[in-house]
């Protein structure tokens, strides 16, 4: 019997952490009449990425990750594949959801409910939903009339499969095709743009030391005595652009530039939502 949903995100820019708490906000107050409770929680910040988490088969995870290269971001896999696990016996309800910035989720949706599955939840449904890029000035527009509509969808589903008597079953996605290989990025030459090592930079006249970008920063990779140091990797997330007060950090590396460029040229075109259950 359901008596708790729980959302759980990692979200660098906030995207995703919106979307699964509206869901779960959504269909808690849906079971609010039979007293189901909500919680969230994160693995975005270095500080929750040590803590693990069981669910038993009574609560329903709402779970979501962005699209980076048409995947999971790859350095929060082992977050997902060592922090949280279902019942093993009963197998925990869980929805997968995935953000991507107006281009393609390609595998991630498939990937996210793989790793869960594997971590004895029972994926039953499943969305991508079509954001604002992180870092390319493309999506906007999202959410859409359309993509609301398609959330609201998502949520009539859920709804109705935990209402039902049919014990709940792990959502087809895409006919199954399975993970695919990580999008190689491209430049606006058409040519793959390798930026693996790019780190952002900060502007030294408009930097005033305030540290915040140390804080958001999902790596733990900025040095918070020297905010201009990214010693640690950096996954391109774009937190530390986004939550700066004075737009002090940039990118200049031209092969991530020309990504971006490229982005900003072929995807103008406005990405649907995509559900399944
Ligand atoms: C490194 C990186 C790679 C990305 N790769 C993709 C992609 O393959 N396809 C896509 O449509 N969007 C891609 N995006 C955009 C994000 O999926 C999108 O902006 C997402 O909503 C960000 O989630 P957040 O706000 O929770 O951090 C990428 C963003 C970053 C930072
Ligand atoms: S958040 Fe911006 S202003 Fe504050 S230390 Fe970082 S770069 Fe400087
Ligand atoms: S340094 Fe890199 S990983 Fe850290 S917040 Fe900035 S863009 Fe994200």
């Amino acid at each position: 019997m359901l008596t708790h949903i729980t959302t759980v995100s990692f979200s660098p820019t906030g995207q995703t952490e919106q979307l699964v708490r509206q869901f779960g906000e959504a269909l808690a107050k849906r079971f609010q009449a039979e007293g189901v409770t909500l919680s969230h929680t994160s693995f975005t910040l270095p500080e929750d990425q040590d803590i693990f988490r069981f669910y038993g088969p009574d609560t329903l995870v709402i779970f979501g990750t962005p699209t980076y290269a048409g995947r999971i971001p790859n350095k929060a896999l082992p977050f997902v594949q060592q922090l949280f696990a279902g019942d093993e016996k009963q197998k925990t309800p869980a929805v997968a959801l995935v953000t991507f910035g107006n281009r393609a989720y390609d595998s991630a949706l498939t990937e996210l409910r793989d790793e869960l599955e594997k971590k004895d939840f029972r994926v039953f449904a499943a969305g991508a939903f079509a954001a604002a890029h992180a870092f390319a000035a493309i999506g906007k527009e999202h959410p859409t009339t359309e993509d609301k509509k398609t959330f609201e969808d998502l949520l009539d589903a859920v709804e109705r499969k935990l209402r039902g008597k049919a014990p709940l079953e792990t959502v087809v996605i895409r006919d199954n095709a399975p993970v695919a290989p990580y999008y190689i990025p491209k430049g606006e030459d058409g040519q793959p743009a390798k930026f693996l090592k790019a780190k952002p930079k900060t502007d030294p006249e408009k930097c005033d030391h305030c540290g915040k970008c140390a804080t958001v920063c999902p790596m733990g990779s900025i040095n918070p005595a020297d905010t201009d140091k990214v010693p640690g990797i950096c996954i391109k997330c774009q937190a530390c652009i986004k939550y700066c007060p004075k737009k002090a950090k940039y990118f200049d590396d031209p092969r991530f530039l020309s990504h971006k460029a490229m982005l900003e040229k072929n995807y103008t075109r406005t990405a649907p939502s995509e559900i399944f259950y």
